[in-house]
C-alpha cells in the first residue's frame, strides 16, 4: 500500500502521518508529497527523505493539464491512497473518478456544517458551541463524501479563529492517521454515504 499526499501549508498533518509509517504503526509505504505551492510541507517531506514535487497550476493551461501531471506523478509511484492533507484546491470530478474511493481529506470541522474555507471562522461567526474534524473520502462535491472519523471541540468564550484552529489541529493529528490506518488494513467500507469501520 502506497499512501501520497497533496498539501498546499505547514504539512503538520503529513507529518504525523508520514511518522506513522516510518515507525510502522500504519502498514504502508510513503509515495510522494505534491504542493500547488512554494509550501513549508515541501521542505517537511524532504527533511524525512520523501519525495517532493511542487507543480504549480500557472505553468499548466488548464486545470485538466495540471491534474493530469500530478495524476502521473501519482500513479509512477504507484499510489494506492491519496491524502489530501490541507490542500486547499478542489479536485475536478474527472481526477476524483481516476482515484474513486481513494483520495481521503481531512476538514476542520463536524461536516456537514461549515464545509468549504474558513470553516474554524465560520464555527465562531456561527456561534456553534461545539466543533471538530471530520476524515472523509472525496467525492465529486466540496466535503461531501462518505465521513470516516470525526472528533468533537467545544468552542469556548474566548476563543478566537487562531486558538480554537490550534485545538481542532491537535484532534486532526489523532484521526487522521487512525482513518488512514484502517485503510491501510481495509477495514474500511463505503456503503452508499456510510463507511462501515470493521
Ligand atoms: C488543517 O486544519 C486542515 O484541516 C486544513 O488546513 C490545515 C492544514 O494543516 N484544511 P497542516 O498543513 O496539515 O499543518
Amino acid at each position: 500500500m502506497v499512501v501520497s499526499f497533496l498539501a498546499s501549508g505547514q504539512g503538520s498533518n503529513f507529518l504525523v502521518v508520514a511518522k506513522k509509517i516510518r515507525s510502522g504503526y500504519i502498514k504502508a509505504e510513503a509515495g510522494i508529497l505534491i504542493s500547488d505551492n512554494d509550501a513549508p510541507a515541501l521542505r517537511k517531506a524532504e527533511n524525512i527523505g520523501i519525495k517532493a514535487f511542487r507543480v504549480n497550476p500557472k505553468d499548466y493551461e488548464s486545470k485538466t493539464d495540471f491534474e493530469n501531471e500530478m495524476a502521473s506523478l501519482l500513479k509512477r509511484c504507484k499510489t494506492d491512497l491519496i491524502v489530501t492533507a490541507g490542500y486547499m484546491r478542489i479536485l475536478s470530478p474527472h481526477f476524483v473518478r481516476t482515484f474513486k474511493n481513494k483520495i481521503i481529506n481531512i476538514h476542520p470541522s463536524l461536516l456537514p456544517a461549515f464545509s468549504g474555507r474558513d470553516a474554524v471562522k465560520q464555527a465562531i461567526e456561527h456561534g456553534a458551541k461545539i466543533t471538530g474534524c471530520t476524515t472523509h473520502f472525496i467525492d465529486e462535491g466540496i466535503d461531501t463524501g462518505p465521513i470516516i472519523m470525526q472528533a468533537a471541540v467545544p468552542i469556548l468564550p474566548g476563543d478566537d479563529a487562531s486558538i480554537l484552529a490550534k485545538k481542532i489541529l491537535a484532534k486532526e493529528h489523532r484521526i487522521l492517521p487512525e482513518s488512514i490506518k484502517l485503510f491501510c488494513e481495509d477495514r474500511l467500507t463505503i456503503n452508499g454515504r456510510t463507511v462501515i469501520i470493521n
